[in-house]
């Protein structure tokens, strides 16, 4: 059946995926990017797909329920996989408020629009992205399952939990057909350079400080990007009306080990003496209330769906040090901040 997908947040890391995913994979689809282009939208990300004839571009803030009717209307939406949020813990601990503004309330306009433009609830789709932060920080031991009682503990995922329960709340008082996943820490291509892995690529290539918060010894379960695209596909289209699916890579690892197995790889790949980049490892002040550990078990999807992730972690991340390496002007233009000409002069506006 053909469908007008709406995908929030395909300019960022994870939805430039989601949307070439779907654009190369279902050409009798449309699929609509919507993103207003923050920091961390980057429509270099979409290239490759950029004229397919099946992909259009929105730059519009899901803040303005006006233009988001607009939106809905001109396409004709059917269904919706919702992606746009302020992502990261640390802009998250200097500005909570901007993190309500597009998780929570932005969330929720969204919905709004979606209840009032759709007749008929049940036959359209509303997917929310998530994350595994918001069931809280586990000890040694544990895991998270998709029954594990919410527990948020940075304003990030604080604002991702609201957002959930709000999702949840628009099944159970209006009947909207919604699912929610649960994803843990990704890493790949396209990842902007303020979180940890793509940090550490760039730091490393420029002979610059590896900042490794407290002592390095939290622990993140972490999942090659691609492998969460996948996921998402499989949930849109086979996933349970009303349920949620936990997604991760079964694959834990402790910052400070993560650090050092980049610098070991990317001393071989610069043809540097081995060692030398482990000089860069500088311990810094602990992010403010930093989640010790996560771990999803991801058991659900896999025996409901048949999901798991294909790529090993060690292949992944020489992948992603290679694409870092071999993709040099997409870092540079993020780094300078010539990636925000993009939409005034590729799409004229
Ligand atoms: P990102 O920060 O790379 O991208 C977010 C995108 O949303 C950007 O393109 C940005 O321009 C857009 N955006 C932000 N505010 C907007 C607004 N008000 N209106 C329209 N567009 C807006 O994020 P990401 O890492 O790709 O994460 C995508 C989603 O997946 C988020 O919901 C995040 O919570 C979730 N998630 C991320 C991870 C991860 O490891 N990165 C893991 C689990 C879940
Ligand atoms: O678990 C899923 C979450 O993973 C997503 O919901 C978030 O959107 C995503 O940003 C990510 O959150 P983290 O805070 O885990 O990712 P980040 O890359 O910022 O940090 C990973 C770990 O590395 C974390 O324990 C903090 C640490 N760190 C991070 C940075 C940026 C450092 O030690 N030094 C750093 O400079």
């Amino acid at each position: 059946m053909s469908k007008n997908i709406l995908i929030t947040g395909g300019a960022g890391f994870i939805g430039c995926h989601v949307v070439k995913l779907f654009v190369n994979r279902y050409p009798a689809y449309k699929i609509v990017n919507l993103d207003c282009l923050t920091y961390a939208g980057n429509l270099e990300n979409l290239k490759d797909i950029e004229h397919a004839e099946n992909y259009f571009f929105e730059k519009v803030n899901i803040l303005n329920a006006e233009e988001l009717m607009r939106v809905f209307e001109q396409y004709q939406i059917t269904d919706v996989i919702h992606l746009a949020a302020e992502s990261h813990v640390d802009r998250s601990i200097s500005d909570p408020l901007a993190f309500v503004q597009t998780n929570v309330i932005g969330t929720v306009n969204l919905l709004n629009v979606c209840k009032q433009i759709w007749q008929s609830l049940e036959q359209h789709l509303f997917y929310h992205i998530s994350t595994d932060e918001v069931y809280g920080s586990l000890g040694e031991s544990g895991y998270f399952l998709e029954t594990t009682p919410y527990d948020p503990q940075s304003p990030y995922s604080a604002s991702k939990a609201s957002s959930d329960h709000f999702v949840r709340a628009y099944t159970n008082t209006y009947g909207m057909n919604t699912v929610i996943s649960n994803c843990s820490n990704n890493y790949g291509p396209n990842q902007f350079p303020e979180k940890l892995i793509p940090l550490c690529i760039h730091n490393i290539r420029n002979n610059k400080p590896l900042p490794i918060y407290g002592k390095g010894e939290n622990i993140r379960d972490w999942l090659f990007v691609e492998d969460h695209a996948k996921a998402i596909d499989l949930i849109f289209h086979r996933g349970k009306s009303g349920e949620t699916y936990n997604i991760g890579g079964f694959n834990e690892w402790k910052n400070i080990d993560i650090v050092r197995l980049i610098c070991d790889k990317m001393d071989e790949k610069l043809g540097r003496a081995a060692g030398t980049s482990k000089q860069l490892i500088t311990f810094v002040k602990d992010r403010a209330g930093h989640d010790m550990r996560y771990a999803i078990d991801a058991h659900k999807i896999k025996q409901e769906l048949g999901w798991e992730p294909s790529l090993q972690f060690e292949e992944g991340i020489s992948k992603t040090i290679d694409w870092y390496m071999e993709h040099e002007a997409w870092l540079n233009n993020v780094t300078s901040g010539s990636y925000q000409k993009y939409y005034e002069e590729h799409y004229g506006k």
